[in-house]
């Protein structure tokens, strides 16, 4: 796409026009904006196709701006293809159906190795070749686009729709930054063009927006796919921007050549004669097409050997795909072959293995979590989906069991991408048979037999009664866990049977425990009996941060937690602090504030402290006491990415050894941000605040002194 003497030249205009830039109100003269254009599809390139950015967020940025204003003061020099015009704001936008030049057809598919072989077959007997040449892709799973540029400006974008018409989205595409709104097509020949691929939204992306939507109490999207053509069509364009979509252009179905003259004649004739030539023209011009992943061979029993190769690495991917696509190379050999009515003759779909399976909704249970809310499961008919057994899913809350239109008896879809959570993808209603039922969502706690209350603003139920067995429970559960206080060798099963058997009533129950009567049960030697009591007693002496974490108070998470215990000398101090007094602690925002003034106004939960005390445990900031004198000190760290060396957890003990602390977030008050691989959003943020020192985990662990 771009030379190297291209890149530097670009790159040394970008450095200059940024010196200027650096003033806030500044414009760029009226003939220079086609080259400050230039300059950001320049980086939007670096940034979204090739993924290797030459400037910061910030620096893109501030470009941006300075176009925005310049176009303001000169609205006469806007273009449709300026980088400003992607940002839509049509809201409620309708969706016109538009006839796609060339009909979208569908792939045949093939499962296996025998598959591919007759598929090599039928295409050498119907060709009269001995052997093809094969180009073979990834199939990338997601949703189906036509874009259409006509004289190098992108006009049009539709869905893939019945095949022969689809919808006009084009205002959504162009929100997607892997999509040029120009590319130099007429330089190669090129008057108008039809090329098709898939939307996608990467592993990462997808797992950032289920975040999202998890702070906002909505419940997540079932696999990037959905999140991905649900997007499509959606009414705010700017809602388009924030899902951080991708695209990979894979196949030029149409183009219609400039002037007279045949493909021979013109530049794009020594890319047109092939697939692999497709694929490399689109990249050159700027279009993410699968250049990087594609290989091209001779005969079938390579093809089969590169789609096998990929199957393996598939979760290793940054993006999902759910096959490989092979496609006979040679373009006029293609149009011989032809099409049936639904697939190509020349392609086929090599699919891998599923990830979904369909099954039967048995019933739906009712939890009650340890702050009560009520979340309802799905009993399922056991299914093996990649790798384990599935027999129960969560599905959230009431408004999900609504939205996928679920019923007891229903089939349903159940999907497992790589290492998420099994989800129900939908419910498959016209396999119905009239005897399913409604899945009714209790008034009362299933527990405790208490009305159940929902806040407006929130999709969930929730039983307020403190008392209530399943809570109770719950909570010693998490109060034991590994991450809260870590009492090995208690564990769920005990902490329930225990509380059964009446020998546990609440938290500071487990340091009242009767050890005579617990030996007397059956399973329970004189080793595990020890090992119990060590582990119990050894938890007296956790860390005020692990302590405040195990009293699960509704949004306090582990970093939450040590930004506490760091903010008082003694945990009862809390009981004296307004809201307006924790809301000026690191990351606590209204929510969480409010939570936590809550808990500790709650006399009974003031009193079970202070038994907790008479117990042993540590309600005092030690650390706080000490003086630590060590390098990182009054230093805050966060750490993101995948580490290489050390565990998350072990990496934060380390600085917090240090006399480092741990925040939660990207903002002004950070000072070191240790950047792992695959990185995310953070790193971005960190790169736009000046003050943030951006570190990688070597260079962490030389300033605790032991880097190598
Ligand atoms: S070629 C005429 N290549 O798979 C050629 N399709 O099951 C048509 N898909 O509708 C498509 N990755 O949405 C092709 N590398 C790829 C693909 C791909 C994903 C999708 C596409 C198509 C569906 C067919």
């Amino acid at each position: 796409m771009y030379s190297n003497d291209q890149i530097k030249q670009l790159q040394n205009q970008t450095l200059s026009l940024l010196s200027m830039a650096n003033e806030d109100a500044a414009l760029v003269l009226p003939d220079s904006i086609s080259l400050l254009r230039e300059l950001l599809r320049f980086h939007e390139y670096r940034y979204y196709v090739s993924n290797d950015p030459l400037i910061s967020d910030y620096e893109y940025d501030l470009l941006f701006q300075t176009l925005l204003r310049t176009e303001k003061q000169y609205p006469d020099l806007i273009t449709p293809d300026s980088p400003s015009m992607r940002v839509g704001s049509s809201l409620n936008q309708q969706f016109a159906t538009l006839q796609h030049l060339v009909p979208m057809l569908s792939l045949d598919n093939s499962y296996e190795a025998a598959d591919l072989i007759d598929f090599d077959r039928k295409v050498r007997e119907l060709s009269g070749l001995t052997s093809l040449e094969y180009c073979i892709e990834p199939k990338f799973d997601g949703a189906s686009i036509s874009l259409i540029y006509e004289n190098d400006l992108l006009v049009r974008a539709t869905t893939r729709g019945d095949g022969v018409e689809g919808e006009d989205i084009t205002n959504n595409i162009r929100q997607i930054r892997s999509i040029p709104l120009k590319a130099a097509f007429s330089r190669l020949g090129i008057r108008q063009i039809e090329i098709r691929g898939e939307i996608i939204m990467s592993k990462a992306a997808f797992a950032r927006y289920n975040s999202l939507l998890a702070t906002r109490n909505l419940p997540p999207l079932a696999n990037p796919r959905n999140a991905a053509s649900g997007s499509l069509r959606m009414k705010d364009p700017k809602e388009v921007a924030e899902r951080n979509l991708d695209a990979f252009l894979y196949h030029i179905s149409y183009y219609q050549l400039d002037g007279d003259g045949s493909l021979t004649d013109k530049p794009a004739g020594k890319y047109l004669q092939s697939h692999s030539g497709s694929l490399s023209l689109l990249w050159e011009l700027g279009f993410r097409s699968p250049q990087k992943e594609k290989k091209v061979v001779t005969g079938i029993q390579p093809v089969i050997d590169y789609c096998l190769e990929f199957e393996s690495k598939r979760d290793d991917l940054p993006y999902e795909i759910d096959g490989m696509v092979v496609k006979v190379n040679d373009i006029a050999l293609q149009d011989q072959l032809g099409m049936t009515s639904h697939h190509p003759r020349w392609a086929i779909a090599f699919k891998f293995k599923a990830r979904q399976a369909t099954t039967h909704l048995r019933s739906v249970e009712f939890q009650v979590g340890r702050t009560g809310a009520i979340t309802p499961v799905a009993k399922l008919d056991p299914v093996f989906l990649g790798g384990v057994t599935v027999s129960s899913i969560s599905v959230h809350n009431e408004e999900y069991i609504r939205e996928k239109d679920l019923k007891i008896g229903d089939s349903v879809l159940i999907e497992r991408a790589g290492d998420v959570i099994p989800q129900i993808v939908k419910s498959l209603p016209e396999l119905r048979n009239g005897t399913e039922k409604p899945i009714a969502f209790p008034k009362f706690c299933p527990v405790c037999k208490s009305p159940l209350f929902k806040e407006e603003t929130e999709a969930v139920w929730r039983c307020i009664n403190m008392e209530c067995e399943a809570q109770v429970v719950e909570k010693m559960v998490h109060f034991v866990s590994k991450d809260a206080m870590d009492i090995k060798s208690f564990g769920e099963a005990n902490v329930r049977k225990f509380y059964e058997m009446g020998l546990l009533k609440d938290i500071p129950g487990i340091y009242e425990l009767d050890y005579h009567r617990i030996g007397q049960l059956e399973g329970f030697g004189k080793k595990s009996l020890q090992n119990l009591q060590e582990a119990i007693e050894a938890s007296r002496h956790q860390p005020l941060n692990r302590l405040i974490f195990a009293l699960g108070i509704r949004f306090v998470g582990e970093t939450t937690a040590k930004t506490l215990a760091n903010s008082v000398e003694h945990l009862l101090d809390f009981a004296k602090k307004s809201e307006e007094d924790l809301l000026q602690l690191e990351d606590v925002g209204v929510k969480v504030a409010h939570s936590i003034h809550e808990f500790f106004m709650n006399e009974q939960n003031l009193a079970m402290l202070r038994k907790l005390e008479t117990l042993g445990l540590q309600l005092r900031n030690e650390k706080r006491d000490k003086v630590s004198g060590t390098a990182l000190e009054g230093q805050t760290f966060l750490f993101t990415g995948t580490l290489n060396k050390l565990k998350r957890s072990e990496a934060e003990a380390l600085a917090e050894k240090n006399g480092g602390q741990i925040v939660s977030g990207v903002s002004s008050k950070l000072n070191y941000l240790v950047v792992g691989e695959d990185a995310g959003s953070k790193l971005e943020k960190a790169k736009k605040i000046n003050t943030v020192k951006i570190i990688t985990e070597e260079e962490f662990l030389q300033l605790v002194g032991a880097g190598s």
